[in-house]
């Protein structure tokens, strides 16, 4: 019997997964179903309810869901506690395990497919909201003390920081407008903040970006002000297309126990726009 698969959202509509989790069942021979459903904004448990009643065995959990996500989750992973947000579940029988893959896809892009070692780089996280916390903690375990985080609210990335009880020191906190923070050259800048849906750009001076940089928008689908003003800088300018996708290959991973082929599925994407 075919294994059911949903990604949950709202709104919904112009989510890639169903799209990359076909291309994944087929690449790798999982007879698995995978659909896009919409949830009510107060309807989300109700939902996963429905599934479970159903006998799906997992789905994805997209904006605004998964801080509810997380709620709902019986037991969690690691980096699911860590970023307070599940962006997977897994249903067996009673149980449903809460995981998040968002930050080992956005590692794995970086490391993997753009071929971007970040061990002992200066590595800079602007924003300190959800999709912040999603990537915070796995990205630490590999940069250390050589991340950075920048945010307009100060006291929002300190929280962040505690809440992953990375030690203050270890982890340096600034606002834009920080004098010490003008002057530091960058080899990595990702960009967690929602700048990009709102066309604004984080206020970055001019020094931010050191040589042969790269600059990563969690965001995917344009140019957004942060790739454009990191273009003009003699940045190397990337979106979120592949992190979309390499979240998905571990939300696979985890349900399926086999580890798809990322790489024939962006590009497959990426020839559509
Ligand atoms: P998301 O889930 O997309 O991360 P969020 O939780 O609302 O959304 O967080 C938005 C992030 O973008 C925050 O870090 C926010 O900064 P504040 O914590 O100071 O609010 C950041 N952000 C939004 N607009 C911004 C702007 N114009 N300049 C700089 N940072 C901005």
């Amino acid at each position: 019997m075919t294994d059911r698969y949903a990604v949950i959202g709202n709104p919904i509509s112009h989510s890639k997964s169903p799209q990359i989790h076909k291309m994944f069942a087929e690449q790798t021979g999982q007879d698995i179903s995978y659909e896009a459903i919409l949830a009510p904004l107060d309807g989300f448990a109700a939902k996963i309810e429905e599934l479970r009643k159903a006998g799906y065995k997992g789905c994805n959990v997209t904006v605004p869901f998964k801080f509810e996500a997380f709620q709902l989750a019986t037991n969690r992973s690691k980096r699911a506690e860590a970023a307070k947000a599940v962006n997977t579940l897994q249903f067996d029988g009673s149980r449903i395990f809460g995981d998040n893959t968002d930050g080992v896809g956005l590692v794995r892009d970086i490391q993997v497919n753009l071929e971007f070692p970040l061990k002992n780089r200066r590595v800079l996280l602007m924003g300190a909201g959800g999709a912040a916390y999603g990537v915070a903690l796995p990205l630490f375990d590999i940069v250390g003390s050589d991340l950075t985080v920048v945010n307009r609210t100060i006291e929002k990335a300190n929280e962040m920081i505690q809440a992953f009880e990375i030690r203050g020191t270890l982890v340096s906190l600034y606002r834009y407008d920080d004098g010490a923070f003008r002057v530091r050259d960058f080899q990595v800048v990702i960009n967690a903040t929602s700048t990009g849906l709102s066309d604004e750009m984080p206020p970055l001076p001019d020094t931010i970006f050191a040589r042969g940089a790269l600059a990563y928008e969690m965001m995917y689908g344009r140019e957004t002000p942060f790739m454009k003003f990191a273009r003009e800088h003699g940045a190397r300018a990337v979106d979120g297309l592949g992190m979309l996708v390499e979240q998905a290959a571990e939300s696979f991973f985890i349900w399926r126990g086999i580890r798809p082929e990322t790489a024939p599925v962006i590009s497959a994407l990426r020839k559509q726009r």
